[in-house]
């Protein structure tokens, strides 16, 4: 979408993944603060989100009503608090009568409630389809985006189909990120089936509007490091968003590293926004290299080891777009060291179950 907003991946955290509905102004504080202080912020991360079951009713103008018991302060006086941290607060919706959770949809009342969140100063609008029946989700999604763009208020627009109606068609004119896939669920199939989903459709993504394979669950527990690496690995390759879902408050070194490494979330924000997608596949589709060109001509290379048992896994030069004897410096992006120069290929050996080895492909001389 146009809106000047989304030149990059959306960095930032969502409440549902981990809370649900058990959302509150004093979490969505505390977990603001602590983006200042644990080096979110820092690494990029930006938008603090409130997902589902924030809201409870309407006033007698059509005016959305966050839960008094849990939002007493109100969402404006959160919007003011979270920006006088310099970070940006975002809201959810849905597109139909009812939220998932069966609160008040924007379902003709997308102009109002637009308008309110402008007056509340959200700065990020996440658009769920719950209750929409048989509703057409290009009309539907449209409405919000005018009513959006109508404010004045430059708002990121993330819509969330969960990819039934192939969204990757014809949400890049209409927001600035749409789900593709659904629900994450914490575990290792979900991921595998999000990741896949986002092969065919890469081709939609780039500056201003990205695929959207849902959230990070990177520190939730479902999962190990190892898996957890390879999630963040491939959500950076692919320019996927990169929204934490976990407990911000309490999150401990491991998690940390990996969600603010910064070498990694480059490759995500790189400018050219090109989507990196799976090249190549060996060993019956467990080894995957999975590859994107970068602004600078250099590449991103992720070597996903999705297989039960350690392997290796060779990278060719002809699966990065580079001619066979260029010499390429290679830069492992979680060790953050320099392996050397190679020519015309390079193996990566005994890379564990469900690993990745990330890698920066570069060279001074022309290809
Ligand atoms: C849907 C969305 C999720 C979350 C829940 C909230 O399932 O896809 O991301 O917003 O609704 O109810």
């Amino acid at each position: 979408l146009d809106n000047g907003l989304g030149l990059t991946p959306q960095m930032g955290w969502n409440s549902w993944n981990y809370f649900a509905c058990d959302i509150n102004e004093t979490l969505i504080r505390e977990t603001a603060l602590a983006m200042t202080k644990n080096g979110m912020q820092d690494a990029g991360y930006e938008y603090v989100n409130i997902d589902d079951c924030w809201a409870v009713s309407r006033d007698s103008n059509g005016v959305i009503q966050a839960d008094p018991n849990a939002f007493p302060s109100g969402i404006a006086a959160l919007a003011d608090y979270v920006h006088s941290l310099g970070l940006k607060l975002g809201i959810y919706t849905d597109a139909g009568i009812l939220t998932c959770q069966k609160r008040p949809g924007s379902y003709g009342y997308e102009a109002i409630d637009a308008k309110t969140y402008a007056s509340w100063g959200i700065d990020y609008v996440k658009e769920d389809w719950c209750s929409t029946f048989l509703d057409n989700p290009v009309q539907r999604y449209t409405i919000m985006s005018e009513a959006l763009n109508a404010t004045g208020r430059p708002i990121f627009f993330s819509l969330c189909d969960w990819g039934v109606d192939n969204p990757w068609n014809w949400a890049p004119t209409i927001g600035n990120s749409w789900r593709t896939t659904p629900d994450i669920k914490d575990n290792w199939n979900s991921f595998i089936s999000n990741l896949m989903a986002q092969v065919p459709i890469a081709g939609a993504s780039g500056v201003g509007g990205w695929n959207d394979p849902d959230m990070l669950e990177v520190g939730n527990g479902g999962m190990t490091n190892t898996e957890y690496v390879s999630q963040f690995s491939l959500w950076s390759l692919m320019s996927a968003p990169l929204i934490a879902g976990n407990d911000l408050r309490n999150v401990d070194p491991d998690t940390l590293a990996i969600l603010t490494n910064q070498e990694v979330i480059a490759i995500n924000q790189d400018p050219m926004g090109k989507q990196g997608t799976l090249v190549r596949s060996t060993n019956d589709g467990y080894n995957q290299i999975w590859a994107r060109p970068l602004s600078d001509g250099s590449r991103a290379v992720v070597l996903f080891n999705s297989s039960p048992n350690a392997t290796n896994i060779e990278l060719l030069w002809s699966d990065i777009w580079v001619p066979i004897n260029t010499q390429l410096s290679v830069r492992d992006l979680w060790s953050q060291s320099d392996i050397g120069v190679f020519s015309t290929s390079y193996l990566a050996e005994n890379i564990a179950p469900h690993a990745s080895v990330m890698l920066r492909l570069s060279t001074s001389s022309k290809y």
